[in-house]
């Protein structure tokens, strides 16, 4: 053990000496300081309501809505909550969001329980056919969604549901169109021979038959168990991130937190039933702030609805170029699918390794 240690550590130094180029991240130039904007809260402040059933509004499913305060016309980013997740469990990601100009709907689809995959669908896309004329009624009259900007997004089995909806699975016909969609981690089964139903993969590369562009943020200690003794994972291999990025067609983006879990988007006080449903997936160590994991999924959201709604690339395309400059956490793979390519053109963007990336590996 002290002799692995010390070896590592020798390691260590002689990659630091023996490194040309510079380990540490070279200082921002003026243009840069923009970029780290995404990763901080934005301008807009953020208020939440829940909207119930029983609102004059009729919503299909109760609401956690969160908007900016400041009178506009905002995106609109539909979310739908992992599994037994309470859609409140998510407000700090929603409040990161929401102040840079965004308005977030999160419906609770159900309660603890999940029904079938094809049930839940069904009531999300009631919940999306309800957008229109539905925000018209809850939001005041000087704030307006944007349904000609309007995102998919959804954390664990809310991403499969997210992707399902994008693939048109849904019995329900769709009124509304999507133009984005964001995968938090998302999670379509328990195995590559036990798919979530409606099945969405079918393991061919770029086969997903839609075209809007694709974010997905993946968790590096997703696929690890939680207890050595329990093989199962919360993101296990063959229906998790890495396969649902290489269904996409592009535009299509990769970005894995290597050091966090899947449970590590949620706030930090989500009441015992989270704490328990957080315990049964790996997350990072104990002592480690989940803020930057927080900010991190954010931010990059944001910085890709920025490109593909607004036109704006600057962000996206620094953050995709040098993710681990910019991200509060480290990225690792990075990976983008560009246009009017096959897979194959596919580009690894991972940053040369810095110090504390080593450090972490050890
Ligand atoms: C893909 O989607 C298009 C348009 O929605 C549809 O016409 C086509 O049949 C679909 N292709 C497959 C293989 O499902
Ligand atoms: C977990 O996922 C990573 C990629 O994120 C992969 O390299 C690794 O092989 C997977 N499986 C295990 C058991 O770690
Ligand atoms: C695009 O985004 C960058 C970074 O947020 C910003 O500095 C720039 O002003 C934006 N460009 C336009 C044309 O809005
Ligand atoms: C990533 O892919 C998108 C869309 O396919 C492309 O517009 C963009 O230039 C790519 N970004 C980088 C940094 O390669």
């Amino acid at each position: 053990m002290e002799t692995r240690l010390v070896f590592l550590l020798a390691a260590l130094l002689a990659t630091a000496l023996l490194e040309y180029k510079p380990v540490l991240p070279t200082p921002a130039s003026e243009a840069d300081h923009s970029v780290a904007g995404v990763f901080e809260t934005g301008n807009f402040h953020p208020i939440q309501s829940d909207v119930g059933t029983a609102s004059s509004c009729s919503p299909p499913r109760s609401l956690l809505i969160v908007r900016p305060e400041e009178k506009g016309t905002y995106p609109v980013i539909l979310f739908h909550h992992g599994t037994g997740c309470q859609n409140s469990w998510y407000t700090d990601v929603f409040k990161f969001i929401s102040s840079h100009g965004y308005i977030v709907v999160a419906p609770q689809l159900y309660g603890l329980m999940p029904p079938s995959g094809q049930d839940e669908l069904d009531l999300a896309a009631e919940v999306a056919n309800w957008l229109p004329s539905g925000l018209r009624c809850v939001l005041p009259e000087d704030i307006e969604g944007d349904m000609h900007n309007l995102a998919l997004a959804g954390h664990s089995r809310g991403g499969y549901i997210a992707f399902a909806l994008a693939l048109g699975l849904a019995d329900v016909s769709l009124d509304v169109d999507f133009s984005a969609l964001i995968g938090v981690d998302p999670v379509a089964g328990t195995s590559k021979t036990n798919q979530m139903e409606p099945k969405i993969l079918n393991y061919e590369s770029c086969s997903f038959n839609f075209s809007i562009p694709v974010a997905i943020i993946g968790t590096g200690l997703g696929n690890k168990s939680a207890f050595p003794i329990l093989p199962q994972t919360c993101a296990p291999d063959g229906v998790s991130h890495t396969e649902i990025f290489n269904e996409c067609k592009p535009p299509c983006s990769h970005f894995v937190t290597s050091d966090y879990g899947h449970m590590d988007v949620l706030d930090d006080d989500i009441g015992p039933i989270g704490e328990l449903a957080r315990a049964m997936c790996k997350g990072s160590r104990r002592g480690v702030s989940r803020d930057p994991m927080r900010r991190t999924v954010g931010g990059v959201s944001v910085a890709f609805l920025e490109a593909f709604f607004k036109g704006n690339y600057t962000d996206y395309n620094k953050i995709l170029q040098k993710s681990n400059y910019f991200a509060p956490t480290t990225l690792d793979p990075v990976q983008n699918k560009s246009e009017g390519t096959s897979s194959s053109s596919l580009s690894a963007m991972s940053m040369p390794a810095t110090l504390d990336w080593h450090i972490d590996e050890l």
